[in-house]
């Protein structure tokens, strides 16, 4: 799993001034609102003993553990009350816990898991449909029990679609079934395609029509490890673009928040019909993806046979290898060796500027000269 990026944490309109308790990148976080209405991320432990803060109470800006009552700062992390010490208490400079930086867009909260300077962040993607006129977003939630770049390769692989996915090809029923050419595109934090696909109608009943039996264009980039946008465009107007918000939980659970936006068929009526088939289809690709094996993606390629239409997984894994080398994959076999008697926390921005931490930092993959083939 990697530290550096956004990732969503939490629906905006479950985070209230009750502590909530969100666990990713196989570590535990607090979230809570402050009396500003300013969504907060804390590294769950509390520093002193180490009792979830998320079981304590939000007390105006800060939250106390529920321990011995130490209280911390929302915004940096920073223990301001030691009620064993009385009123004049003299703060130890290390009473504090990683607070990590929050936004709130799209009806989700993002935190950025990292200790990143804001200017070297990735971004939050940009949904530009969020604000116009004829679009209608509906989101939906799951998780599977699969690692994080088993389902991210998912997403992103366009032939999958026939045989997983039957309303959205023939199941290699047609002789001149072929992945078309991938043109594939690359920026900074992502690759992507866009692909024609030859598809039936829209089986649901409230959608038939909308595309007609033929070819409709789709296609999934990426942005950063944790974002992507599918493109699914039925027709020349009838578009739904689908923003997925991956978050892995742990290295064996991946959470996702599945937001469509669409341009066709906007009316309120049709966002349960929209969410329940955009579930079944995320269903066809989990009972796949669950059962894959190994359970991670081979570290070396020359143990799987990639060919052509494999072209835009093989780009993915080169932006993973480079994030590993600049030493934002966590080392999560290390982490879980010694977990019951070491606890970590994964780096906030204020530890490149403030020393003395409590909570060692999460280890980090030390980047192995791996085997990469060519596709056949
Ligand atoms: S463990 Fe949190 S105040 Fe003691
Ligand atoms: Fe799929």
């Amino acid at each position: 799993m990697f530290m550096n990026f956004w990732y969503a944490a939490e629906e905006s309109e479950n985070i209230t001034n009750e502590p909530a308790k969100v666990h990713m990148l196989g570590q535990d976080f607090v979230l809570f609102r402050d009396t500003g209405g300013k969504v907060h991320c804390l590294s769950n432990l509390c520093v002193h003993r180490g009792a979830s803060l998320a079981h304590g109470k939000v007390k105006g800006d800060n939250i106390e553990c529920p321990y011995h009552g130490w209280q911390f700062k929302g915004k940096d992390g920073v223990c301001t009350k030691i009620p064993s010490l009385g009123p004049d208490a003299k703060i130890p400079s290390r009473a504090k816990v990683d607070s990590y930086p929050t936004e709130e867009r799209y009806g989700l909260v993002f935190a950025f898991l990292g200790d990143l300077p804001e200017s070297e962040r990735p971004p939050i993607i940009d949904i530009p449909e969020w604000d116009q006129d004829g679009w209608r977003f509906t989101l939906m939630r799951y998780t599977w029990e699969a690692n994080y770049q088993r389902a991210l390769e998912n997403s992103l692989d366009p032939a999958h679609t026939e045989f997983v996915h039957p309303a959205m090809g023939y199941q290699g029923d047609r002789d001149d079934y072929k992945v078309p050419d991938l043109e594939v595109t690359a920026s900074e934090w992502g690759v992507g395609t866009m692909t024609i696909f030859q598809s039936p109608d829209l089986p649901h009943e409230k959608m038939k029509g909308i595309k007609g039996e033929g070819q409709m264009e789709a296609g999934t980039t990426m942005c950063g490890i944790s974002q992507a946008v599918t493109k699914l465009h039925f027709s020349p107007v009838a578009w739904a673009h689908q923003y997925t918000f991956t978050t892995p939980v742990d290295e064996h659970h991946t959470a996702r928040f599945f937001l469509q936006g669409r341009n066709f068929r906007t009316d309120p009526e049709m966002d349960a019909p929209v969410n329940e088939r955009n579930l079944i289809v995320a269903d066809q690709d989990k009972v796949v993806i669950e059962r894959l094996e190994p359970f991670h993606t081979p570290e070396s390629s020359t143990e799987e046979v990639l060919v052509k239409s494999d072209l835009v997984i093989t780009r993915f894994r080169e932006l993973l290898a480079d994030w590993e080398a600049r030493g934002w994959k966590i080392d999560s076999d290390s982490v879980d060796q010694f977990r019951e008697h070491k606890a970590h926390s994964v780096p906030s921005p204020a530890r490149r500027t403030v020393k003395s931490w409590a909570i060692n930092a999460v280890p980090t993959c030390v980047p192995k000269q791996t085997t990469r083939v060519a596709a056949e």
